[in-house]
């Protein structure tokens, strides 16, 4: 696939403006520590201070999800994590794909330039067709038509970088592809966006020490109640190093837990107490009536980890509940988002639509 060359941004930026990020999230379900820390808290950090714009890409959800209160749940679910987790509305521009209707028409603009030669190519729609049980008619328009909504998503608001995942690539060479294609034809008309693919993105690990994630079953959901949190890390298995000896201080997911979680400082309190077996290693245990009492084992490692995401993540669970429970608020600074995403989308669209000759 052609890609683009470093100089060519496509429709000019004004001088002096500053880089707009733009990315979306599906609404896909509960959230959990993996989705937090590889990708929720990283995006909040990336979006303060830029300008930038945020989206719950319910259409594309469409393409999978058929049950409308599980899709009306969850894209109030993603609002209220965003927001719970830190997302300023008033920073970043936060709004869902639905609450903005030009982008529709702007997609169908596009897809008038979009070989089916790449869209064939796409990941999603290869496994599908590959799929020996399935025939072409189980296969849906959306699934084929997925890259050209999404370069929509990101064209529509003359994005410059888009923060995503690896999994996310071919989608954003597509939606340079496409932007080539157009300004190939009316002049640079569209702002040729690039990924921001952090390679380093580290996996975070889930409770049997695999990558953290739902089809794995080893996820720790974000915003469960307390008593769920601490049950599912008691679950955790453990060795069977006995009470007072040392702990492994690499390979273990309780550790690597709490090292993703903790302040450095902390992160070595606690390494401390692995490597001795005992709470406080700088006590003299001969003085001690019941020197064990000073024992630490994998029930003190685990009570740290659950300490450590009470105090991290206890804010952010009590206003994800709050905000779940006021629903109206949610769809208002929604909305808000929505109005103000509109503002440049209407502005795009406007633009694309004399280049092609559209009467207005
Ligand atoms: N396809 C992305 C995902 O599955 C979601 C998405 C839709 C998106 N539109 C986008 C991401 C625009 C970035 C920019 O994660």
């Amino acid at each position: 696939m052609a890609t683009v060359p470093e100089d060519d941004v496509g429709f000019p930026r004004v001088p002096g403006q500053k880089l707009r990020a733009l990315t979306g999230v599906k609404p896909t379900g509960i959230p959990h520590v993996g989705n937090y820390l590889g990708a929720i808290r990283p995006a909040i950090e990336l979006a303060k201070g830029n300008d930038s714009f945020l989206f719950i890409a319910d259409l594309h959800a469409l393409t999978v999800e058929r049950d409308p209160k599980r899709l009306t749940e969850d894209t109030y679910s993603v609002a209220a994590t965003w927001l719970a987790c830190g997302l300023n509305p008033k920073e970043t521009v936060f709004y869902k794909q639905t609450d903005v209707p030009e982008v529709t028409t702007f997609a169908w603009m596009l897809s008038c330039f979009t070989p089916l030669g790449l869209l064939m190519r796409g990941h999603s729609y290869k496994d599908q067709r590959d799929n020996k049980e399935a025939t072409d008619w189980d296969i849906n328009h959306g699934v084929l038509a997925y890259p050209v909504l999404m370069a929509a998503d990101i064209l529509l608001y003359d994005a410059d970088v888009v923060p995503v995942g690896k999994d996310q690539k071919q989608h954003l060479e597509i939606a340079q592809e496409i932007a080539r294609k157009v300004n190939l034809q009316y002049g640079p008309v569209l702002r040729i966006p690039r990924p921001q693919i952090d390679e380093t993105v580290m996996t975070i690990p889930g409770l049997d020490g695999r990558k953290m994630s739902k089809s794995y079953g080893n996820a720790i959901d974000l915003f469960s109640t307390d008593k769920e949190l601490k049950n599912r890390i008691k679950s955790i298995k453990t060795d069977s190093t006995p009470f007072g000896e040392p702990l492994p201080i690499t390979g273990d997911v309780l550790l690597d837990l709490y090292r993703l979680l903790a302040s450095p400082e902390a992160a070595r309190a606690l390494e401390a107490k692995y490597q001795s077996g005992r709470k406080d290693p700088s006590v003299a245990e001969a003085s001690l009536p019941d020197p064990s009492s000073n024992y630490f084992g994998w029930g003190g490692a685990k009570e740290a980890l659950y300490e450590v995401l009470l105090e991290r993540l206890g804010p952010a669970r009590a206003e994800y509940r709050r905000l779940m429970d006021d629903k109206a608020h949610l769809r208002t600074l929604l909305k808000d988002g929505a109005e103000r995403a509109r503002t440049v989308a209407e502005r795009t669209l406007g633009r694309l639509s004399d280049a092609c000759g559209f009467v207005r």
